[in-house]
C-alpha cells in the first residue's frame, strides 16, 4: 500500500507543477507554492476540481496553495519547479525552512532559444548545471534531479500514459528510491538511474535537444525511451 506523502511544489502554478500535482494527488497531499499566495490558492482550487472530476472517490490526497516560503516547510518531498534563473533567489528565501530529511527534486533545465534553436546555456555560457547550482545554494540537502525530458502537456493529461523513461541523478540512495516510487505512480513512466548528481547535465541537455527535434520534424511532445 502507498503511504501518503506531503509533496510541496515551489513554482507549482506553472505547467510542470500542475502536472505533478494532478498525477500525485490520487495518493498524496500536495501543496502548491507561488511568490503570490493568492495565485497559488487559485491554482490549487482549479487543480483540485480537475483531479476530483477525474479520480472521484479514488482520490486520497488534497491540493492546497500558499506562498513559496510556507510551502517549503514540513514537506517530505519538495519540488523546485522554477526557471533556472530564479534558483538563487528562491533558495535564499526557503533554505532555512527545509526539513533535514526532506528530499528536493529538480526538473530544472538551463535553456534558452536563439536563432539556431533551443540551447543548453550551461554549455553555451559555461554556467553550472541546474543540479550543481541547486546543490551549491542548498548545501547539506538531499537533491535528486529528474523529469527533464517529460513534456508538461503530457504530464497534465491525467489519463495519458507517458510511455517514457526519465533519467534520475542523485547521491543519496534512500532519496532516489523514494523518488522512484513516486515516478512509477505516474502511468507509463520508468525511472532510469543515470548516476551522481554531478552527471545531471546529461539529463538536462536532453530538453533543448528534444525541443529542437520536435520543431524541425513536427513531432508533438516527444519523450525518451531506452530500448
Ligand atoms: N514545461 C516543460 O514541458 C518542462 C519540461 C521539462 C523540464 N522543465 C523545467 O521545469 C521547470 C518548471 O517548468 P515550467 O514550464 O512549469 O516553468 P514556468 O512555467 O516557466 O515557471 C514555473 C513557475 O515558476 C515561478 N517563477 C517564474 N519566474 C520566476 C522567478 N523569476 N523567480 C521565482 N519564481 C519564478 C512562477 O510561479 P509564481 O509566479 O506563481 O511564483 C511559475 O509559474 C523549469 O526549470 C523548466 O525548465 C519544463
Amino acid at each position: 500500500m502507498t503511504s501518503i506523502m506531503k509533496i510541496a511544489i515551489i513554482g507549482g502554478t506553472g505547467g510542470m507543477g500542475e502536472g505533478f500535482a494532478l498525477r500525485w494527488v490520487i495518493n498524496h497531499d500536495i501543496t502548491i507554492g507561488s511568490r503570490d499566495a493568492e495565485k497559488a490558492i487559485n491554482s490549487a482550487e482549479l487543480y483540485m476540481k480537475t483531479a476530483l472530476s477525474s479520480y472521484g472517490s479514488n482520490m486520497k490526497g488534497t491540493i492546497k496553495g500558499t506562498d513559496n516560503i510556507s510551502c517549503s516547510k514540513d514537506s517530505d518531498i519538495l519540488i523546485l519547479s522554477i526557471p533556472y534563473e530564479s534558483i538563487k533567489l528562491t533558495c535564499d528565501a526557503i533554505s532555512n525552512n527545509i526539513r533535514k530529511d526532506c528530499i528536493i527534486i529538480s526538473p530544472i533545465v538551463p535553456m534558452e532559444r536563439n536563432d539556431l534553436g533551443f540551447t543548453y546555456i550551461s554549455f553555451e555560457k559555461n554556467m553550472k548545471s541546474a543540479a550543481r547550482l541547486l546543490a551549491d545554494n542548498l548545501p547539506n540537502t538531499k537533491i535528486v534531479s529528474a523529469f527533464h525530458s517529460i513534456s508538461e502537456v503530457k504530464l497534465k493529461n491525467i489519463h495519458e500514459s507517458l510511455d517514457s523513461d526519465t533519467f534520475v541523478c542523485g547521491d543519496d540512495q534512500d532519496a532516489i528510491e523514494k523518488l522512484n516510487q513516486l515516478i512509477v505512480e505516474i502511468k507509463g513512466l520508468r525511472p532510469l538511474y543515470l548516476g551522481s548528481l554531478s552527471l545531471s547535465y546529461q539529463a538536462e541537455v536532453l530538453t533543448p535537444m528534444l525541443l529542437n527535434a520536435s520543431k524541425k520534424n513536427k513531432l508533438k511532445h516527444p519523450g525518451i525511451k531506452l530500448t
